[in-house]
C-alpha cells in the first residue's frame, strides 16, 4: 500500500495509474465499519482504490471541534492496509492548502442557495462549502472515475453530486447506505467522544427516525404525522438537545408537507457536546425502498413483517467475464445475498487441512462435505464479503489463507463434495433473494432462477483485463499466453461431462466487450427491477 503526505508523491501515483479505473474514498479518518463499507465497495467496483485521510479545516466552524477531532492515522493505516487499499493520501493542512488561517484568500467552491436552506447548513455556516471546495480539490488530484460517500451524510452526498453534475465532472458520486450497529446506531467517528450513558442517549436518533419511518409504513404520508412520532419519542430522551428534526425531499432538500414518492427523515443532536446527525429515507417507488436496518440482509430484519419471496439471480459465463465482482456488486446494490459458492468449496478444504484428510482422498472429503453443517450470511453491511461458518465456527477470514487458495479447485472437483454443496446451495436459494455466479448455475444448479444471466466477453477481451489486472499488481504475464490460457479453459469447461458451459435456453446474453463493469451491473439491476416491478416486490436497494 503506498502511504503518501505530498501532492508531487500523489500525482506520480496517479501517472502511473492511468488506463486503471481508480476509485476514490474520500475521509477525516478515525476509520470505522462505514468508511470500511465504502472502501469494500470501492475495491469490487474499482481497479485501483484510494482513501483520502485529511481532517480538513476549511469546513470546521470557530466554535466547533476542529482541534478535538479524533486522529487516529496508524490505526487508520493498518486498517486501510487490512482492507486491501491501493494507496492512502494523508496530506498536512499545509500540503492542501487548507490551513483555517487560509479562509479569506483561497478559492471556494459555493454550492447553490436552494440546497442549503435546510438540515445541517444553516447550523453549520460555511461548512459545505468547506467540504465541496476541498472534495473537488481531492478531485483534481486523485482523479478518480468513482468517488464513494455515504448516505449518513445525505446533505453533503446531494450538495457532491449536484457539484459534478453543474460542473460537468467525469466522475461517478455512488451513494452507499449507513452502516449501523445492531441497536440502530450509525457508525460516526464522534461516537468516540460519548461516554456509556450518553452511548444510550445517543440511540434515541435512530430510534425516533425509525418511529417515524414507522409511522409513515402503518399509512400516514404527512410531514405533521410523521414528525409527531418522531417526537413523541426523542421525548423519552431528556438528555437528547435537539437541533433539528426535519422532512425534506431527498434531492432538492426543501421541506416537504407530506411524502408523495419519498421523503428524507433527518435528524441533528447534540448528547453532551458531541453533535450526531442521522437520517433516514422514506420511499414508496418499490425500486427505491430503502430497508430501515441496513446493516443486515433483508430476510433478517428485525420488527418488520417478512419480506415476500425475492426472485434469485443466476450468473453463469466463461472465466473472465467479470461474473464474481459483477455479482457481488449487484447483490450490495440490491441488498441481496451474494451466494458466494467459491466461499463454501473453501470452508471443506479449510477443514479437510485441519483435519488432515489426503485432499485427494475422494471419499473422506465427499464424507467432510456431507457432514458439515455450512450458514452463510451477508456481512455486516451490504458490501462486506459473505460471512461463513463451518460447524457454528466462523471461518470468514481463515477460508482466505493462501494454503486453501492453493488447494481449493483439487477438492472442488471432487464429484461428491460438488454434490453435497449443490444440495446446500439449493436449500440456501430456496428462501430466494440471493445473487449466485458460476459456471451452470442456470442450467443445472437453479434451473428455475427468475432472472438468468450469461455474461460473455471475446477471447481477446478477457485476455486484455486479466492483462491489466495482473499488470497492475506488477506481474509479467504476455497478452499471448493468457489468450491461450483462457481458449484452454474454455475448451476444458464447455467439453466436461458434468454441466459443460452453455447459456440456459432462457438466459438473457450480455456480451460485455464494450461495456463497463458498472454498464453490465447497471444492466442486470435494471432486468432485477422490471422482474420486481412485474410481481409486485418491494425492492430494498439504495
Ligand atoms: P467522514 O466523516 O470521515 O466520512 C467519510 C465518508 O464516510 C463520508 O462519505 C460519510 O458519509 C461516510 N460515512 C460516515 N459514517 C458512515 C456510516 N455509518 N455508514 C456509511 N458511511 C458513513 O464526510 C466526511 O468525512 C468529510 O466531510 C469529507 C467528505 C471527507 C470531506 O472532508
Amino acid at each position: 500500500m503506498h502511504w503518501l503526505h505530498t501532492v508531487a508523491a500523489l500525482r506520480e501515483q496517479v501517472a502511473a495509474w492511468r488506463g486503471s479505473t481508480v476509485g476514490l474514498v474520500p475521509t477525516m479518518g478515525s476509520l470505522h465499519k462505514g468508511h470500511l463499507s465504502l472502501i469494500r465497495r470501492c475495491r469490487q467496483e474499482c481497479d485501483i482504490t484510494v482513501v483520502s485521510i485529511f481532517v480538513n479545516p476549511l469546513q470546521f466552524g470557530p466554535s466547533e471541534d476542529l482541534e478535538r477531532y479524533p486522529r487516529t492515522l496508524e490505526a487508520d493505516r493498518a486498517l486501510c492496509e487490512a482492507a486491501g487499499v491501493d494507496a492512502v493520501f494523508a496530506p498536512t493542512a499545509e500540503e492542501m492548502g487548507a490551513e483555517q488561517s487560509s479562509a479569506a484568500d483561497r478559492t471556494w467552491v459555493i454550492p447553490p442557495d436552494s440546497l442549503l436552506q435546510t438540515l445541517c447548513a444553516p447550523h453549520r455556516p460555511g461548512h459545505f462549502r468547506g467540504v465541496a471546495t476541498i472534495v473537488l480539490q481531492l478531485f483534481h488530484l486523485v482523479q478518480p472515475q468513482r468517488a464513494y460517500f455515504g448516505q449518513k451524510d445525505a446533505q453533503q452526498l446531494v450538495i457532491l453530486q449536484r457539484m459534478v453534475q453543474d460542473l460537468q465532472l467525469p466522475i461517478t458520486i455512488v451513494p452507499c447506505p449507513t452502516v449501523r450497529d445492531p441497536d440502530g446506531l450509525a457508525f460516526s467517528s464522534r461516537n468516540q467522544y460519548l461516554s456509556a450513558a450518553e452511548r444510550q442517549e445517543a440511540l434515541g436518533l435512530y430510534r425516533a427516525l425509525r418511529r417515524g419511518y414507522d409511522h409513515w409504513r402503518s399509512g400516514d404520508p404527512s410531514a405533521a404525522g410523521i414528525l409527531a412520532a418522531a417526537q413523541a419519542e426523542l421525548s423519552r430522551y431528556p438528555h437528547l438537545q435537539l437541533q433539528y428534526l426535519e422532512l425534506v425531499h431527498p434531492q432538492t432538500l426543501q421541506p416537504l408537507q407530506k411524502v408523495d414518492d419519498k421523503g428524507l427523515l433527518a435528524i441533528a443532536a447534540y448528547v453532551g457536546q458531541t453533535r450526531l446527525i442521522d437520517n433516514l429515507l422514506l420511499a414508496v417507488t418499490p425500486a427505491e425502498e430503502t430497508p430501515p436496518f441496513a446493516t443486515t440482509h433483508p430476510r433478517e430484519l428485525s420488527g418488520t413483517s417478512a419480506p415476500p419471496r425475492r426472485p434469485l439471480i443466476a450468473i453463469d459465463g466463461p472465466a473472465g467475464a467479470g461474473k464474481s465482482t459483477v455479482a457481488r456488486a449487484v447483490a450490495a446494490q440490491l441488498q441481496l445475498l451474494y451466494l458466494d459458492t467459491g466461499a463454501m468449496y473453501r470452508a471443506i478444504t479449510w477443514l479437510a487441512l485441519q483435519r488432515g484428510i489426503p485432499l485427494d482422498d475422494a471419499e473422506q472429503l465427499t464424507q467432510l462435505a456431507a457432514q458439515t453443517q455450512l450458514s452463510l450470511k451477508s456481512g455486516d453491511s451490504a458490501v462486506e464479503p459473505t460471512r461463513i461458518w463451518a460447524n457454528g465456527e466462523e471461518i470468514t477470514q481463515a477460508i482466505r489463507s493462501p494454503e486453501v487458495t492453493h488447494w481449493v479447485s483439487q477438492v472442488a472437483a471432487v464429484p461428491g463434495v460438488r454434490q453435497e454443496l449443490v444440495k446446500r446451495q439449493r436449500s440456501i436459494g430456496r428462501d430466494g433473494g440471493a445473487v449466485l455466479e458460476g459456471r451452470d448455475i442456470g442450467t443445472y444448479v437453479f434451473p428455475d432462477a427468475e432472472l438468468k444471466v450469461f455474461l460473455t466477453a471475446s477471447v481477446e477481451e478477457r485476455a486484455q483485463r486479466r492483462h491489466n489486472q495482473l499488470r497492475a499488481q506488477g506481474q509479467q504475464v504476455t497478452l499471448e499466453e493468457l489468450e491461450v490460457q483462457i481458449q484452454q479453459r474454455d475448451r476444458r469447461d464447455s467439453e466436461r461431462s458434468i454441466s459443460p458451459l452453455r447459456p440456459a435456453p432462457d438466459a438473457i446474453l450480455i456480451d460485455t466487450d464494450h461495456l463497463s463493469q458498472t454498464e453490465v451491473q447497471d444492466k442486470i439491476v435494471s432486468l432485477y427491477r422490471q422482474l420486481l416491478a412485474r410481481s409486485g416486490t418491494p425492492c430494498f436497494d439504495q
